[in-house]
């Protein structure tokens, strides 16, 4: 077996071995042998030629055959009934999202993990006609967020779009840990802001009540 990151592995076990996966953004393309490995179906892709020469050496290195595609988004999407999109930024996934809805809504399931803005990535799936099925919090360097959506319709309150609906549920370990983290970068920028800058107050204040409110926390 190939040795990937916490992250990778995690995404990589979300996948159901019957479907036919594109990951859009594949870079080194070590999700996709690590995946290829356990006979699922992938299709990796890039909008770079440099990422997938990289990932066809590596493909090489560790003797397993798959397609590649070169392609923007989901340009490169085929008849895959799974996308995964990984390791960008939440409004770069949207962006990706937005440039053919009818392309978009033809997939089944998509598994993301956004950097960040990761509750408009699940509001925008929500609105897209998706519902969270999974969603994993993954400890590497930093903690990342992995969520499943598939086609349906479920409603979610505020506060499941922030804190993610089954994240909340589980409340583990790495719940406290991730939101404590946002709790104290959102307190050391409100030092940082100027007074003057009303709105962006306003804004870190009412991030900083409802963290600390969730983590039962005095600020
Ligand atoms: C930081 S890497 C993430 C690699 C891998 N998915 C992971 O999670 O480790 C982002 C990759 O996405 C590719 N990328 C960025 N925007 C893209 C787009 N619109 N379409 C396809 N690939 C894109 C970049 O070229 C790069 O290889």
């Amino acid at each position: 077996m190939i040795n990937i990151n916490n992250r990778l592995k995690t995404i990589g076990d979300l996948v159901d071995s019957h479907s036919f996966v594109l990951d859009v953004g594949c870079d080194h393309g070590l999700l996709e042998i690590y995946l290829l490995k356990k006979k699922i179906n992938i299709v990796g892709s890039d909008n770079k030629q440099g990422p997938l020469d990289n990932a066809r050496k590596n493909y090489k290195k560790n003797k397993v055959k798959g397609e590649l595609r070169l392609g923007d988004g989901l340009d490169t999407l085929k008849d895959e009934d799974t996308v995964i999109i990984s390791g960008m930024g939440g409004l770069n996934i949207i962006n990706i999202l937005r440039k053919d809805i009818r392309k978009t809504k033809s997939v089944n399931t998509y598994i993301l993990s956004p950097n960040n803005y990761i509750e408009y990535v699940r509001k925008y799936l929500v609105r897209l006609g998706y519902y969270i099925d999974n969603e994993k919090l993954v400890k590497d360097k930093y903690i990342y967020n992995v969520i499943v959506f598939k086609k349906g319709r479920k409603y979610y309150k505020k506060k499941e779009y922030y804190f993610g609906p089954i994240l909340l549920k589980n409340k583990d370990k790495l719940f406290y840990e991730y939101y404590q983290r946002e709790l104290d970068s959102s307190l050391i920028i409100k030092k940082l802001l100027p007074k003057n800058q009303y709105f962006r107050r306003y804004l870190i204040n009412k991030k900083i009540k409802k963290l600390s409110k969730e983590l039962k926390k005095e600020v």
